[in-house]
């Protein structure tokens, strides 16, 4: 009969031996981390999931020491012998199994390997392309595979905690009809019915809600969600929500879910002790503090409005502004006025990136107060701009001047341009803040249409529900909607939804969806609301963002064990990838030129 693991079986994990073992006979299984021939004796340290242990092959052993001598790095082998003390001048502190080793007295080649075309070590590592095509070879590396493992502890943590509050884990379908999330969804046509299609989830929501009016709840799914849109260092078009939702709830309870996961599973996945509650801030707040809905609250460089003190002011640009509408803020940078030209330069092309016509600058010298823009200032305009900057000799204002909407977008660039600039960003540091009282709708710059800020379940606050009907009204009216954002990142969003049929359909209103678009595509949902749906409410927290956060991770295909480029390919398996004539045929398609 063939043996192909030559009669042995695994005892221990390399990774797991230590001193305690010591006279021990064990048999290891793992794959070749490193060979070295010393001459007289030949080392294999052998590598599994739990870490890498040194085996000795020693001459006497004639039959295995000349098997040895044809062993490779990645080789996959099995050795037994005894766990033996290392003397005390090879002991390597470094190594976790540093004070042992196996000295081996049998020793099977279980499979060979070809010379690897990446490298697997943190060392020499290849283009990101290339260690995509072999992602398998790449996952061996040790930070791959404690990320890979860190995720997995999180996920465990996460369903203890929520099933030991009454949470029940729900899977939902991945055929389905699409939910509008706002990005394009990924379709699949279906064979039976010709010209028909389901669509990839872009989330769970609808189901949850449906989950909600059945009775059950509680419900949460580690769900994976997919969204065709322009991608980046945190966005995947395959990712990972946990998506959940509660019934006969505020907003409040939900946070205290929220913050009490958190805080267990950075305690225990990470031995990091959160700060609870988490800050809150408006979203209006936010804008006008820090420019954006994701603020980073870990340094400083907040926005300051000067645009009252400049209502008269001399200065074009800021006329121009106020013409329109539009603003005048600042950002005081202490000790700025010793920033380069060049330094300068960088931060008028982030504005121009931005979209921006650019900053101005103004440099608090007590000799020369007139620098910069400072020479269409006038007495009262420096002196009130002063105190409200609370400047000091030294410093450098940074202004923008235009729309609120650009002035938000150029400053928070700037913002986070100066903290790594200036390294004011500690290390270590995780900066929870929920941001609250989102505007339900916005205009669509594109067709000029109303559109939901968030999604189109969302209540409104109880006191603005009657603006549903007042047309004016409609963009002032605040969502019971909520993001958590840490570092910068949205990490969350959610929201209380809409239980009433009479609600949701007016939403659906103000969204301009005609009778039969509702019916085609909300019909199911409607009706559903009509029987006796409970108040509920829920949020999705991004597992891949939470990973990277947890594992300081720079990018999210770091967090993800079979991840696509950044142009939505997998180089591993190469797709997508055309389909057969028959499968054409098949699905009712016609290929395009
Ligand atoms: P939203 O669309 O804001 O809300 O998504 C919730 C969270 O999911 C993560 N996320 C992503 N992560 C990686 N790649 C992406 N392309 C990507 N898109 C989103 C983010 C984000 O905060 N159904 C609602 C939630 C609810 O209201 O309960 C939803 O999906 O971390």
């Amino acid at each position: 009969m063939l043996d192909l693991l030559g009669g042995l079986a695994r005892t221990r994990y390399c990774g797991e031996l230590n001193e305690t073992m010591i006279g021990q006979v064990v048999t290891v299984m793992g794959w070749v981390h490193r060979r070295r021939d010393l001459g007289g004796l030949i080392f294999l340290d052998l590598r599994d999931i739990k870490g890498v242990v040194q085996t000795v092959i020693h001459p006497e052993s004639r039959d295995i020491f000349t098997k040895s001598e044809k062993v490779r790095n990645e080789y996959v082998v099995a050795v037994t012998g005894v766990v033996v003390a290392r003397s005390e001048r090879n002991i390597n502190a470094q190594m976790p199994t540093g004070r042992i080793e196996i000295r081996a007295d049998a020793l099977v080649i279980i499979n060979d390997s070809d010379p690897l075309p990446i490298q697997t070590t943190e060392h020499a590592m290849a283009d990101e392309d290339l260690r995509l095509v072999y992602r398998y070879l790449d996952l061996r590396r040790d930070k791959l595979q404690r990320i890979i493992i860190k995720r997995h502890e999180i996920i465990q943590c996460i369903r203890q905690y929520l099933n030991e509050r009454n949470f029940l884990e729900i899977e939902t379908p991945v055929l389905m009809k699409s939910t509008p999330e706002g990005a394009r969804d990924y379709l699949v046509p279906s064979r039976i019915y010709p010209g028909k299609f389901f669509a990839l989830p872009q989330s769970p929501q609808m189901f949850k809600q449906l989950l909600m009016i059945a009775g059950f709840d509680r419900y949460y799914q580690i769900a994976r969600c997919f969204r065709d849109e322009d991608l980046r260092a945190d966005r995947q078009p395959e990712f990972t929500q946990l998506d959940l939702e509660m019934s006969f709830v505020n907003q409040d309870q939900i946070f205290d879910v929220i913050e009490g996961l958190l805080h267990a599973v950075f305690d225990q996945c990470a031995d990091i002790k959160l700060r609870n509650p988490f800050p809150r801030l408006s979203y209006s707040e936010a804008m006008n503090r820090f420019g954006c809905d994701k603020p980073d609250l870990r340094f400083g460089l907040e926005l300051i409005n000067v645009t009252d003190i400049f209502a008269k002011s001399q200065f074009q640009v800021f006329q121009n502004a106020l013409c329109k509408s539009g603003s005048i803020r600042c950002i005081r940078l202490e000790g700025g006025a010793s920033l380069s030209r060049n330094q300068i330069d960088a931060m008028l092309e982030i504005a121009k990136h931005n979209g921006g016509n650019g900053l101005a600058f103004w440099k608090h010298l007590a000799k020369d107060l007139r620098n910069g823009i400072g020479k269409y200032f006038s007495d009262n305009e420096i002196q009130e701009l002063s105190t409200r900057t609370a400047i000091k000799e030294g410093d450098l204002v940074i202004f923008a001047a235009d729309n609120d909407a650009m002035v938000f977008k150029v400053l928070a660039a700037i913002r986070n341009h100066l903290a790594s600039l200036l390294q004011l960003i500690p290390d270590k540091t995780y900066a929870f803040v929920w941001i609250t009282d989102f505007p339900l709708f916005h205009k669509s710059e594109l067709s000029g249409q109303w559109e939901p800020a968030h999604h189109m379940f969302t209540l409104p606050k109880d006191e603005h529900v009657a603006w549903l009907d007042e047309p004016e009204k409609i963009g002032d009216i605040t969502g019971q909607l909520y993001d958590l954002v840490c570092n910068g990142m949205e990490l969350s969003s959610g929201s209380i939804r809409c239980h009433r049929y009479d609600i949701q359909k007016k939403i659906f209103n103000v969204l301009g969806l005609s009778e039969a678009e509702l019916k085609s595509k909300f019909g199911f949902f409607l009706d559903a609301l009509r029987y006796g749906a409970p108040p509920h409410g829920g949020i999705a927290p991004g597992i891949d963002r939470l990973v990277m956060l947890l594992t300081e991770a720079d990018s999210i295909r770091d967090v993800i064990a079979f991840p696509k480029t950044l142009k939505a390919t997998d180089l591993m398996c190469n797709s997508p990838a055309e389909i057969s004539p028959v499968q054409w045929n098949e699905l009712h398609l016609q290929p395009t030129d």
